[in-house]
């Protein structure tokens, strides 16, 4: 579901089921009933987010909603606003680290300025709601799933991509407790000192599998001096048998520019790969 700076229509037909169409024309999410004869539906209910949405959750009759600055959460039956939270602007530079107290150079701090918030990551886990923004380095927080403005627990691990137009695509795996993640490779920032193009990271703690270890992490990496160039644009995640894939557009070839040729790409990893 996940799609960058994609505004979403969210349809509610009668079925129940929930499609959503990547649209950039507004971000509304509205509620549709099909009526049996004729093919015209009638609008049951709508909700108008405020910024482009960036992901949707639905389960246990909420639907969670993250936007740029904003997270919500509505009634699924009628799209009732629950609750509005908001994530941004808040004070950031990618000079510094997430909790803003050491950054790097003398005159980063001059780079710590207001930095809208892109919601990148959103999960329902089973007792939190998992999210992830382009600020602080693209660190994650667990919120409560009854009050999604109460943090029950932060972290200081960069996860997401740690600006605007860099990519987030992400899958959970509840069962083993997994988050596969690829992003899009963004500003260099010594706190993203080896930052992963894509990885299996430990839900919890949300370190890659067998991080630091020598005998290697569950990672792949783009060597640094291709990072800024060659660019992967990761658009969708999906599961098949024991394997997970990512659908990219990424550059043709290793050595371009950033507006050579595009070509569209699988990126398959094992589930349980561990290193
Ligand atoms: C679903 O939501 C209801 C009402 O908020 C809550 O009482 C219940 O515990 C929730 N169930 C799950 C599985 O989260
Ligand atoms: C939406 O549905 C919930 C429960 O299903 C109900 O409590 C609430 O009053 C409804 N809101 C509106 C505006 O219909
Ligand atoms: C994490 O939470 C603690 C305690 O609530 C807070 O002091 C700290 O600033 C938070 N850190 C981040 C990176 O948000
Ligand atoms: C939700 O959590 C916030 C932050 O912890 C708190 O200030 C607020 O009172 C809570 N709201 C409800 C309805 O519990
Ligand atoms: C990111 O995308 C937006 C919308 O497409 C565009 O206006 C903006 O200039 C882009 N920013 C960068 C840094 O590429």
């Amino acid at each position: 579901m996940a799609n960058m700076n994609k505004r979403f229509h969210i349809l509610f037909f009668r079925n129940a089921q929930m499609y959503l169409l990547a649209t950039d024309i507004i971000c509304l999410i509205t509620f549709l009933l099909i009526p049996f004869s004729y093919g015209q539906s009638r609008l049951i209910s709508t909700f108008h987010s405020k910024t482009p949405i960036s992901n949707v959750e639905i389960a246990n009759n909420t639907i969670y909603i993250g936007a740029e600055n904003f997270l919500y959460s509505l009634n699924a039956e009628n799209l009732t606003l629950i609750q509005s939270v908001t994530t941004g602007p808040v004070l950031d530079s990618h000079l510094c680290n997430s909790e803003l107290s050491s950054c790097i150079g003398s005159r980063a701090r001059l780079s710590i300025v207001e930095t809208n918030n892109y919601n990148k990551i959103l999960h329902r886990l089973p007792g939190s709601l998992l999210t992830c923004g382009s600020v602080r380095q693209g660190v994650c927080e667990l919120r409560s799933l009854d009050n999604i403005s109460r943090v029950i627990k932060n972290s200081t691990v960069a996860v997401a991509a740690n600006s605007q137009n860099a990519s987030t695509i992400s899958l959970i795996d509840n069962k083993n407790e997994k988050l596969y993640v690829a992003a899009t490779y963004s500003y260099d920032s010594p706190y993203r000192e080896g930052f992963p193009a894509i990885t299996t990271r430990l839900l919890y703690n949300f370190l890659p599998i067998n991080a630091g270890s020598l005998d290697g992490e569950a990672a792949v990496h783009i060597r640094a001096e291709y990072r800024s160039r060659f660019r992967v644009n990761y658009i969708h995640a999906f599961r098949d048998e024991h394997y997970v894939y990512w659908a990219t557009v990424q550059n043709k070839y290793v050595v371009s520019t950033a507006y050579s040729k595009k070509v569209t790409k699988l990126i398959r990893v094992c589930q349980d790969d561990d290193k």
